[in-house]
């Protein structure tokens, strides 16, 4: 079977449990169901979570620049918990970025094991490295709020003919002019914003879509969020924060037919918790009225690791691009991006975008 050939952006938590959970899955042997846990596909394409192939990969902390994926993954201030310290691979040396606006200011007042440490190398030529590695898939996991440093990743793709998975919430794979660069220059991208696999904006989604169909009419609602990672760190910072608080409202939005007025809707990451680390936990209330305006009360509280999480997605993000690309499919995947995504250029209902990436995926539809 051919292989996936990946570039990531950032070795962080999502990174970690991303490579760790690829040599999961290539542990398990024999295609049985049994192996299909924790995946929402096993195969896609032909392609299994282990046909993945991370041949080039960038960073700027000190700790992990010129180190293999497989060490640098578990190089502070990396937190997530282990899937596999079993790592024959990858190899592939994380060479410097172009670090831009990746490492916000306060992120210097904490200590060294919990915040990015900025090495002083030089920038290797981004666009340069994606040709020799011969990636195909580009992955970004910048740090919220790396506006310039997602438009530095998504012109080098453009410019090295490479594929994005937009895991991050500067908007790309949704912004028309961007979407229309790579539909252009005929390269399939996914974005923006990954959506966990059951986290606390599916969650949210989902019960909020279930009052609208049930004729509960939903006054007030709220997710709060708290993690100990760095990437609740560095959202401490909120300017950096616009259009996460963007994706993420939006993302239940979308799910009324009506929709709230903003006072009434409030989502966002809400405090740093450094004991939680990669765990993450989501408090969501809703308040709504029912039969005869009798009031409704719901409160939800999810506890997941983070990253692990977003990896269940990405797998399926990285493998839907790579049959988009043997299909000479070109700009935006509508489908695969709104299952996968907070912030896809098109927003459908969770159960309708599932039926249209199955489509997807089955060849019966090119978007
Ligand atoms: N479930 C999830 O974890 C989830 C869900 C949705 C979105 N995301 C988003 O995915 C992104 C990654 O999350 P994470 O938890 O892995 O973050 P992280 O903080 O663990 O990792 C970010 C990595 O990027 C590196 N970096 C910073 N600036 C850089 C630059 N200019 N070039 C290259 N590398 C740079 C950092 O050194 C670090 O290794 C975040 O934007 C996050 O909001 C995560």
């Amino acid at each position: 079977m051919k292989k996936i050939r990946l570039a990531i952006v950032g070795i962080g938590n999502c990174a970690s449990s991303l490579v760790q959970g690829i040599e999961f899955y290539r542990r398990q042997h024999t295609p049985r169901v049994k192996e299909a846990l924790g995946l929402m596909n096993y195969e896609i394409g032909g392609y299994k979570p282990q046909d993945i192939e991370v041949v080039c990969a960038f960073d700027i902390d000190k700790r992990k620049v010129g180190l293999p994926v497989k060490k640098a993954i578990f190089q502070h201030p990396n937190c997530t918990k282990l899937i596999t310290n079993h790592l024959p691979t990858p190899n592939t040396l994380v060479q410097m970025g172009e670090i831009l606006d990746g490492v916000a200011e306060h992120m210097k007042e904490y200590p060294d094991n919990r915040t990015f440490m900025p090495s002083l190398a030089k920038s290797v030529d981004v666009v340069k490295e994606l040709k020799k590695s011969g990636a195909e898939v580009l992955i970004s996991y910048l740090p919220v709020g790396s506006s310039k440093a997602t438009e530095f990743y998504a012109e080098a793709c453009l410019e090295a003919g490479v594929s994005m998975v937009n895991c991050m919430p500067v908007f790309i794979a949704s912004n028309p002019v961007w979407a229309k660069r790579f539909a252009d220059r005929g390269i399939p991208i996914i974005g923006d914003d990954i959506k966990s696999q059951v986290g606390a904006t599916i969650v949210h989604r989902t019960l909020a879509k279930l009052c609208e169909d049930r004729g509960v009419k939903i006054d007030r609602t709220y997710q709060l969020n708290t993690g100990g990672n760095t990437d609740f760190l560095n959202m401490l910072n909120r300017s950096r924060l616009t259009h996460k608080k963007i994706s993420k409202t939006e993302s239940v939005q979308s799910q009324f037919a009506e929709r709230m007025h903003a006072d009434n809707i409030h989502i966002g990451p809400s405090d740093y918790v450094p004991w939680q680390n990669d765990n993450k936990v989501a408090f969501i209330r809703i308040e709504g009225r029912g039969f005869g305006n009798i009031p409704l009360h719901m409160e939800v509280r999810l506890s997941v690791e983070d990253s692990p999480n977003s990896a269940g997605v990405a797998v399926d993000a990285i493998r839907c691009l790579k049959i988009a690309r043997e299909r000479k499919l070109k700009g935006p995947l509508f489908s695969v991006s709104a299952y996968l995504m907070k912030h896809p250029p098109r927003q459908y209902s969770d159960s309708v975008a599932k039926k249209m990436v199955q489509e997807f995926i089955a060849g019966k539809r090119r978007d």
